[in-house]
């Protein structure tokens, strides 16, 4: 995919400098390191060159033209530490002494107005990974080294980001990995009117995926679902998303259309660089994970990439404002 925007070498070295003047640590006090970030916004240290790239964005979202966005040559850790496959996330938590990375997306999200969303299985964390864990190899999740079909994040769940962001820290030279997009809009002119309507009933579940099911037992599947939302918003898992018990005939005809659908539609395919900044709809759209060429398999599983899960505005997030846990907004039991 082609960057929107590509910083220089001296725009990055601008914006490392001020992303480097943070100071707090976002793992230990989110909402301090947060705020570190909006003073940065408030007195006017953020580069011209990324506020304007950040609001391009806002507008190519807000008029439809796109919802899939790269940045490149955006500032990361200058030092990254071996994360390993057994807990990685610990590893970081211990290891991972400076936050470029993590004031980069903090950024990006405050001046797109999308507040971030956490999860408490991912310990709280406002940033989480997309790193492999040896013992989900081969599963349906994020952290595994597998192929992931088409699917929003986090499909079963009650509260769903509206948007993804991707930045890549460590990304093999030699492996070939792409991220796949779908435009909702393009699903549905691939889908009939009648279609769409079925697709738009509580007929379809979707089992919790195995690193949800691991933390939470009771989690076994959704509540029933509409997989078609909003104007195209397509809550979706493919292989897992299925009809629910009782449902009609033509719920499983509609099913069997929108895997038409998937199969015919216009996708997007991004291989995500280091210094990558990817910025993608997770409900007005779909993404996937393809391994397309992999040399080498060790070095493909050290593949890092940092992550936040976002809100579409305010608005979006204090509609959950019930569920925040320790009075942190955005962060949910979930
Ligand atoms: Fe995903």
């Amino acid at each position: 995919m082609k960057p929107i925007y590509t910083l220089s070498n001296d725009e990055y070295a601008e914006l490392y400098r001020v992303l480097d003047g943070v100071g707090k640590n976002p793992y230990e006090e989110y909402e301090a390191f947060s705020q570190a970030v909006r003073d940065l916004v408030e007195r006017g240290e953020v580069p011209q060159f990324f506020v304007d790239v950040a609001n391009r964005i806002r507008a190519e979202r807000e008029a439809g033209t796109s919802d899939a966005h790269v940045i490149r040559n955006c500032p990361i850790d200058p030092e990254l530490p071996e994360l390993g496959d057994e807990d990685p996330v610990a590893v970081k938590h211990v290891a991972k002494r400076t936050f470029i990375g993590e004031a980069l997306l903090e950024l990006f999200a405050q001046l797109a107005g999308n507040p971030l969303l956490a999860y408490a299985r991912n310990w709280g964390d406002f940033f989480t990974d997309v790193v492999a864990i040896r013992k989900y190899s081969g599963m349906l999740t994020g952290y595994s080294d597998s192929e992931l079909f088409f699917h929003n994040d986090r499909t079963a769940h009650d509260v769903r980001a509206d948007y993804i962001a991707l930045l890549g820290m460590r990304c093999p030279g030699n492996d070939l990995i792409y991220t796949g997009f779908i435009d909702g809009r393009a699903m549905l002119n691939e889908l009939t009117e009648h279609d769409q309507a079925m697709l738009r009933r509580p007929y379809y579940i979707t089992p919790f995926d195995v690193f949800s099911k691991e933390k939470n037992e009771s989690l076994t599947f959704s509540e029933v679902h509409s997989i078609l939302e909003n104007h195209h918003s397509f809550r979706y898992l493919d292989t897992s998303t299925t009809t629910a018990p009782g449902s009609p005939v033509e719920a499983k005809d509609a099913l069997l259309a929108l895997k038409d659908a998937l199969a015919k539609v216009e996708k997007q395919r991004h291989r995500i660089l280091e210094r990558d900044l990817f910025l993608l709809a997770n409900q007005d759209g779909l993404h996937s994970r393809e391994k397309i060429e992999i040399n080498d398999p060790a070095e493909a599983r050290k593949r890092w990439l940092l992550k936040t899960y976002a809100f579409r505005d305010d608005a979006a997030a204090d509609r959950h404002a019930d569920k925040w846990l320790d009075s942190v907004r955005g962060r949910v039991a979930d």
